[in-house]
């Protein structure tokens, strides 16, 4: 199935088993705004446990906080968001469509990777067990004009944004005969910079109301904080500061469900550190979030970095931690080395001093930052994306059948558990609810007696429940239940007072933050 496709079924997935719904949908919708529903919510508070607890929980020196959404002004302009904080957009004049100039590019860039993946899985189909993948990659003479083509677009692009030079941008499109894929024409205005920002204002109009933005990232909530934080918690450097927190941006071009939104959740986590050591941090720091990632079990080979070639006006190194989603390598997580900038800015817009008194060097100095900086809805969007799947089973009679399947990492799961008597009667509803009552506090459980048991077991899947138990007729003597595993449909028996055992084990989230690599 096209990739496309697969695409289009998980989110339709999403909103049919309650995770995920277009934001005011009796009104037709809002753009790019989405609502979480009943699974949805549950797992997206155990994607933000997951991370909290990896800063907060394995590391002494992170601590966390929670600042406000609405923020003094300045601190806008003090960060460069007001003057700075902008998107190169581009309109065609067949399609009046609008998209950013960069992303355009960047898409026709993807498609020569494409074309050098679809070379090497041809040569693999047609040399089979002889291939050598990494010789014909250095040596086949298409995919090397592909590759030097793609490096010589991705240069020039880079090279026209480190310059702010929007009519090269455009020129780059023209060159390439980069079409709007609506109208198919190459028929573009103009280049122009676009703000971000939200704003509203804030006080009544009579008492002069003053012009306030929607934070468009949660990290500046944390730099005006540094001195809070180091004074009262007694921190010492190297020390971080960690937020999860609603930031919201005014995209241009918000498509791809929830990985482009208007209003979406970061969780962000500020690492100061003493100028000079920061390439050191960066460098540790991008192992750990990688780390961090892979211990889900999605597979390290849907993992990349990729290096910035522009790097943001703070920054003196910068990598995003890309995971390949149904489009395509994308970024879900962005690690910025973000120099003294921020700290420095606020220092010098506020008037305040923010310095950090170095007890081992007897010096005052304004610390450097790592930052690690991830979406929770786009990691929402890669979990989910990596989870669903669709399979085809065999059923007990030997015929086929098709299952939909989110294999969810079980501490991710927004449901642990099923519980089901085979049969509404002879007192198994009872037995179930008694064993629901006993684990409920533990693990997030459901009920359900109705439909038949493989009816039952395909609805768990949807919605990515990792164990289902039957109580049965045998329960009734023996105090054993079957359980029945998401991922291989294999079941077993097992004692009752055997299942809170293991299931703390299969779905405790403290199994995955120990294997996380500090
Ligand atoms: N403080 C740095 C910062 O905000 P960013 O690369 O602009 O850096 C960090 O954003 C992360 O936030 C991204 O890697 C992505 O996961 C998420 N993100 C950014 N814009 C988003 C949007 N419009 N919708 C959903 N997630 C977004």
């Amino acid at each position: 199935m096209a990739q496309e496709d697969v695409f289009k079924k998980l989110v339709a997935h999403c909103k049919e088993y309650g995770y995920v719904f277009p934001s005011s949908e009796i009104y037709d919708g809002l753009a790019a705004v989405y609502d979480y529903g009943q699974y949805g919510v549950e797992l997206k508070n155990n994607i933000k446990k997951y991370w909290w607890d990896s800063m907060v929980l394995l590391h002494e020196n992170v601590v966390g906080i929670d600042s406000a959404i609405f923020m003094h002004p300045t601190i806008w302009k003090a960060s460069g968001h007001v003057d700075a904080f902008n998107d190169p957009l581009i309109d065609n004049k067949d399609s009046k469509k609008r998209y950013r100039a960069d992303v355009l590019i960047e898409d026709h860039i993807a498609k020569y990777e494409e074309k050098i993946e679809k070379e090497v899985a041809k040569a693999k189909k047609r040399f089979g067990e002889k291939f050598d993948e990494t010789l014909f990659r250095q040596t086949n003479p298409q995919i090397l004009q592909h590759q030097q083509k793609k490096e010589e677009l991705r240069s020039r692009m880079a090279k026209a944004l480190n310059d702010n030079d929007l009519n090269e941008l455009r020129q780059i499109i023209i060159d390439n005969k980069i079409v709007c894929p609506i109208s198919g024409t190459c028929n573009w205005t103009e280049v122009r910079q676009f703000n971000l920002m939200f704003s509203t204002e804030i006080g009544s109009t009579a008492d002069g109301a003053s012009k306030i933005y929607l934070r468009p990232e949660t990290a500046q909530g944390i730099f005006v904080n540094f001195l809070n934080v180091q004074k009262t918690g007694r921190m010492k450097i190297p020390f971080g500061i960690a937020q999860i927190g609603k930031a919201f941006r005014n995209e241009i071009v918000a498509r791809q469900f929830i990985f482009r939104m208007r209003e979406f959740e970061q969780m962000e986590m500020q690492f100061f550190v003493r100028p000079g050591s920061e390439l050191e941090w960066f460098k540790k720091w991008k192992e750990t979030r990688m780390s961090w990632h892979q211990t889900l079990g999605f597979g390290a080979e849907n993992y990349r970095f990729h290096d910035h070639e522009k790097l943001a006006h703070y920054a003196n190194a910068a990598t995003d931690i890309e995971f390949r989603f149904p489009f395509g390598f994308k970024e879900v997580e962005g690690i910025h080395s973000r120099t003294d900038f921020d700290l420095k800015r606020h220092q010098e817009f506020s008037g305040k001093k923010i310095q950090y008194f170095d007890p081992e060097l007897n010096e005052s100095y304004t610390p450097y930052v790592i930052e690690t900086s991830i979406g929770v809805d786009r990691m929402f969007l890669q979990v989910i994306a990596a989870a669903y799947q669709e399979e085809e089973i065999e059923k007990e009679d030997g015929t086929k059948d098709a299952r939909v399947v989110l294999k969810l990492p079980a501490a991710l799961a927004p449901v642990k558990l099923a519980v089901m008597p085979l049969v509404k009667k002879d007192g198994l509803p009872e037995k179930a609810e008694e064993i629901m009552q006993a684990l409920r506090l533990d693990f997030r459980c459901q009920y359900d007696e109705k439909d038949s048991i493989g009816k039952r077991y395909r609805r768990q899947d949807a919605i990515g429940t990792p164990f289902c138990i039957t109580v049965d007729h045998q329960t009734l003597e023996d105090n054993a239940v079957t359980i029945r595993y998401r991922d291989t449909m294999q079941q077993e028996r097992v004692a009752i007072d055997q299942l809170y055992g293991i299931l703390k084990q299969k779905t405790d989230m403290r199994e995955l933050l120990k294997q996380i690599k500090l």
